[in-house]
């Protein structure tokens, strides 16, 4: 049983929204792309637990409840093991840990694909137990009957087109989209018809940096690129891959800290202080009241 209040926050008395963040909504976001050009590009970052939405709401306009969470998280090797449950507790958490960002949850792998009922099913699911504001599933011609369908029924849906990890066996792995003019034309003939489907906006990965810029330049809603071009509509990027958490990470992330430094710094500062009985000090011990 979810805990989270399905209210938008902003109106909730129970939770209500500290006066300087009131909460972004789809429509917004969407009109912020005005006869094709977007003035203010949209920041979307990761999210999957309360406390790192807290700190990263503010400086963003969505925040994303991946189901890279299944890698990043769960230590899984891709994204298709990741279940409803999963996606579920975690979009909970994210939507309890803002007050501003639009909180968009990841559709996983067999949630959505056998029909637009299936995915309505799961959709719904997903926007009653989390208080999210919209769904993103992966697919372009293919799921723009049930991006339809899921409009029609109050449910936003964000696109993820080029670079679909869920499809990583048929796509033979993770390089980049759009070098053959095959590509190309399927990228563009995607975009088109998850926007003329309803999607609010696309997410589109990895792909070569001219079809992102034609993506962009052809639909009229957001495209969001990760891996793709600095002149897309806005940006994603996976948290953790940003705050340099991992070695590994793809060629498109620029780390902008390095937490898996500070954390193993501070780890092994700790343990330093255990081994030479340095901690717990006078600050952090009790003593017996005078
Ligand atoms: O699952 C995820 O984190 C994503 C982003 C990389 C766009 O889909």
């Amino acid at each position: 049983m979810s805990t989270t209040y399905t209210l938008d926050t902003s109106t909730s008395r129970a939770n209500p929204t500290p006066a300087p963040l009131k909460r972004l909504t789809i429509p917004a976001l969407q009109a912020r792309k005005q006869g094709g050009q977007t003035a203010q590009p949209v920041v979307m970052l990761t999210a999957y637990t309360a406390r790192q939405a807290q700190l990263l709401d503010s400086h963003c306009d969505i925040l994303l409840v991946g189901d890279s969470l299944g890698q990043v998280i769960y230590g899984l090797p891709s994204t298709l093991p990741v279940s409803l449950d999963m996606m579920c507790a975690h979009g909970a958490a994210v939507v309890r840990g803002s007050y501003h960002s639009v909180v968009i949850v990841d559709m996983p792998f067999g949630s959505y694909e056998a029909s637009p009922q299936q995915a309505f099913d799961s959709a719904s699911r997903i926007m009653k137990e989390t208080g999210c504001a919209g769904v993103k599933l992966e697919g372009g011609e293919a799921m723009a009957e049930t991006i339809s369908f899921l409009c029609q029924r109050g449910i936003p849906v964000m696109a993820h087109i080029g670079l679909t990890p869920q499809a990583v066996n048929m796509l033979g792995g993770y390089g980049a989209r759009g070098r053959s003019q095959k590509e190309q034309d399927k990228i563009l003939s995607d975009g088109r018809a998850i926007a003329d489907a309803g999607a609010f906006s696309v997410v589109v990965e990895g792909v070569v940096e001219p079809i992102a810029i034609a993506l962009t330049q052809a639909l009229p809603i957001p495209v969001i690129g990760i891996g793709a071009s600095a002149q897309c509509d806005g940006q994603v990027l996976v948290t953790e891959d940003m705050l340099g958490l991992f070695d590994r990470v793809p060629r498109f992330v620029k780390r902008y800290a390095d937490m898996a430094g500070l954390i193993s710094g501070a780890a092994q500062l700790y343990a330093d202080e255990v081994r030479a009985r340095q901690f717990p000090g006078e600050e952090q011990v009790y003593q017996p009241k005078k």
